[in-house]
């Protein structure tokens, strides 16, 4: 039996990966920018094992099956091949953030995979090939492998649509305070909307200008430009839920809290405060600030109705073995 254990934390993209050119290979319709977030974190133990009849996998104690299952072993399967081995495996992991409360689990789940099943089968892989292979689970899932502030390129193969770090996480204190204010599971998730994204006349039009997103996002995390970082990624959020709501059928995501706490914010933005919001795809929104202004920011969240409970989050390291 051969074992090993991995841990790595959730990204919140700043600029948003949302449809696929190949849905199968999981390569985004364009390239995406995020960061991870510390204290956040899934851990994952995978232990190949002769005697096992089948897969099996746990998260947070609870036995995994279905497509949840199946979208596991498929990149375990991805493993054996490369290994050239047959036993199944155990999985057994947990996250220490509350599931429902808006911060994908997918991506620190299948990065924290990745990892461990590749070192359990005595592969020696580059962050570049785990960052490929975490992306066959779930893409975002290839902004957790490398840490801070993370580009994924889309590419347009296999090869060619993996993350990189542009920044380590010192690199700027910036914080996610993620204001949680529904729990409810969503109705229809990423791999469905992906899905859904081309029948959006405007996906064509958010697509065509991503790269210039991409670039002046990119260029306002380089240094640390907090003004063009805010109103680009406030576009890019609006620009992905406009396809959202325009699909067929439409995705709505927002609860009225969740358009409070976007009004809010652009009024304290107005006002002098450096904040600005993200949303993925929940009613939860992400509102990010500098380090210096994280208290006054959560002071505020909290008074907002509806406003049920807020989580504060730095950059993070990358997907690690423990
Ligand atoms: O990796 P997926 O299939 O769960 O898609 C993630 C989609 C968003 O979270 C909405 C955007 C993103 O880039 O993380």
């Amino acid at each position: 039996m051969t074992t090993a254990t991995a841990q790595a934390h959730p990204n919140i993209a700043f600029i948003k990966y949302w449809g696929d050119l190949d849905p199968c290979l999981r390569i985004p319709s364009n390239g995406s920018l995020s960061m991870n977030l510390a204290g956040l974190e899934t851990r994952t133990r995978v232990s190949f094992d002769v005697l096992l009849q089948g897969d099996h996998v746990t998260v947070n104690g609870q036995v995994m099956g279905g497509a949840g299952l199946e979208r596991v072993s498929a990149l375990l399967d991805r493993v054996r091949e490369m290994a050239c081995m047959r036993p199944f495996a155990r999985v057994e992991s947990e996250n220490n953030f509350p599931m429902g409360a808006g911060i994908a689990s997918s991506a620190s789940a299948f990065a924290a995979l990745a990892l461990a099943a590749s070192s359990a089968a005595g592969l020696s892989m580059s962050e570049q090939q785990l960052s490929r292979l975490a992306r066959s689970g779930s893409g975002s899932a290839c902004r957790s492998v490398p840490g801070g502030f993370v580009e994924w390129q889309a590419g347009q193969t296999d090869e060619e649509s993996y993350a990189f770090s542009i920044a380590p996480a010192g690199h700027w204190d910036l914080v996610d305070c993620i204001v949680v204010v529904s729990q409810v599971h969503k109705p229809v998730g990423s791999t469905e909307g992906h899905a859904l994204a081309l029948t959006s006349p405007l996906q064509s039009a958010r697509v065509a200008d991503a790269l210039r997103r991409l670039d002046l996002c990119r260029r306002a995390v380089c240094e640390r430009d907090f003004e063009a970082f805010a109103d680009i990624v406030e576009l890019d959020s609006n620009l992905m839920h406009a396809v959202m709501i325009t699909s067929t059928p439409p995705l709505l995501y927002w609860q009225p809290a969740t358009v409070a706490v976007m009004r809010a914010v652009q009024d304290w933005r107005n006002g002098g405060l450096p904040v600005c919001y993200t949303i993925d795809a929940g009613p939860n929104v992400h509102i990010l600030c500098p380090g210096e202004q994280a208290d006054e920011v959560e002071e505020r969240l909290q008074s907002i109705e509806g406003v049920q409970q807020v989580l504060m989050a730095r950059p993070g390291g990358p997907a690690k073995l423990v």
